[in-house]
C-alpha cells in the first residue's frame, strides 16, 4: 500500500492488519518513532475538526514534523494549483500529505502526479471516499461489538447519495463481511448508481432499525433543503431523525454512530446523541489511533 486513497476493494486482511495495529495504539499511551524525522502536511481545501485534529495529532505522536496548510492564508488565494502546492512543499521535503479537497478523485489525481517516495492519504474527497474515516467506523464497530462481522445487522440512515463517509463505510463493511447492510433515508437521498446494489434498502426506518445491532446516522447538509432534496428539516427530522421512540425498535444493546458534526435535532436528537447508547465520542478518539496506523503503514520506516 504506498497511498490511502481508497478502502474499495482493499482486501480483508489489510483492513484488519490496519484495525488490529489501531487498537494497539489505543491502548498504548504515549508516543513513538516511527515517523521520526518525517515532515508530513495536511492539505485542506475544505473545512474540517476531527480529521484534520487527528491526523495532525497522529502525526505528531509517531514523532514526525507536522505542517498545516491553511487555504485561507496560503498563495491558493493568488490562484496557485493543488498540485502546484504539493509540488513546492515536497521540494522542501515533505513526504506524506493528507489531503482533502471538494473534487472527486482529486487526492488520486495528485498521487499520481507525486514523486514516488511521497505518499497520500485521502481525508475525504467530494462525495467518493473518506477512507480512514470508514476504518475508524469499523474500529468502533469491533470494540462494541466484536470481531464477527458476518453476524452484525447494521443500518445506515440518512443523505448516502452525498456521503463520502457512507461510501467508504459500505466498502469497509463489505471488506469485513457483514451480514446485514441496510441503508435508509428518502428517494432523493439515495444513489441510485449502483452503490447500494448489496443493501436492503428501504424508505422506511422504523423498518430498517428493526433489530439492528448498530445505527450510523449521517449529517444532513442544509444545502441539500436549497436544492429541494428535503421538504424542510424538520420534515426529514418527522421522517428519518433517530430518537429514543425509534431507538427502541432495534436491538436492546444497539449502538448509534454519527461521523460528526452533528446537526442536533435534525438527524439525530440531543437525548440520543449524548445518551448511553451513543459511540459517537469513541468514534473520534479512534479517529487518532486509526490515523496512526495508516500514517505507520504508509511512511514508517
Ligand atoms: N467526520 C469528519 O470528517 O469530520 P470533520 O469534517 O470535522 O473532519
Amino acid at each position: 500500500m504506498h497511498h490511502l486513497l481508497t478502502l474499495d476493494g482493499l482486501p480483508r486482511a489489510t483492513v484488519v492488519g490496519l484495525l488490529d495495529r489501531a487498537q494497539h495504539f489505543a491502548d498504548t499511551p504515549g508516543d513513538f518513532d516511527a515517523l521520526r524525522g518525517a515532515a508530513v502536511c495536511t492539505l485542506f481545501f475544505e473545512p474540517s475538526t476531527r480529521t484534520r485534529m487527528s491526523f495532525q495529532l497522529a502525526s505528531q505522536r509517531l514523532g514526525a514534523h507536522v505542517l498545516n496548510f491553511d487555504v485561507s492564508t496560503s498563495s491558493a488565494r493568488k490562484g496557485e494549483t493543488a498540485l502546484d502546492t504539493m509540488r513546492n512543499l515536497e521540494a522542501m521535503g515533505v513526504r506524506g500529505f493528507i489531503v482533502r479537497h471538494h473534487d472527486d478523485g482529486a487526492v488520486a489525481r495528485l498521487a499520481d502526479a507525486a514523486r514516488p517516495e511521497t505518499a497520500l492519504l485521502n481525508a475525504g474527497d467530494g462525495r467518493s471516499n473518506h477512507p480512514t474515516q470508514g476504518l475508524l467506523d469499523m474500529l468502533t464497530l469491533r470494540q462494541a461489538k466484536g470481531d464477527d462481522f458476518s453476524r452484525m445487522r447494521i443500518a445506515i440512515v440518512g443523505d448516502v447519495k452525498h456521503s463520502r463517509v457512507a461510501r467508504s463505510d459500505l466498502h469497509a463493511l463489505r471488506a469485513l463481511g457483514t451480514g446485514d447492510i441496510r441503508v435508509c433515508g428518502p428517494a432523493s437521498l439515495l444513489p441510485d448508481d449502483g452503490t447500494l446494489a448489496d443493501c436492503n434498502v428501504t424508505h422506511d426506518v422504523d423498518e430498517a432499525l428493526d433489530g439492528v445491532d448498530a445505527v450510523m446516522t449521517l449529517r444532513l447538509q442544509r444545502e441539500r433543503m436549497e436544492d429541494g432534496l428535503v421538504d424542510s428539516l424538520e420534515d426529514y427530522h418527522r421522517h428519518y431523525g433517530i430518537t429514543a421512540e425509534r431507538l427502541r425498535r432495534a436491538a436492546p444493546d444497539a449502538v448509534v454512530m454519527h461521523p460528526g458534526p452533528i446537526n442536533r435535532g435534525v438527524e439525530i436528537t440531543d437525548e440520543v446523541a449524548d445518551g448511553p447508547r451513543s459511540l459517537i465520542l469513541r468514534q473520534v478518539a479512534n479517529g487518532v489511533a486509526v490515523r496512526m496506523a495508516v500514517l505507520e503503514r504508509l511512511l514508517g520506516r
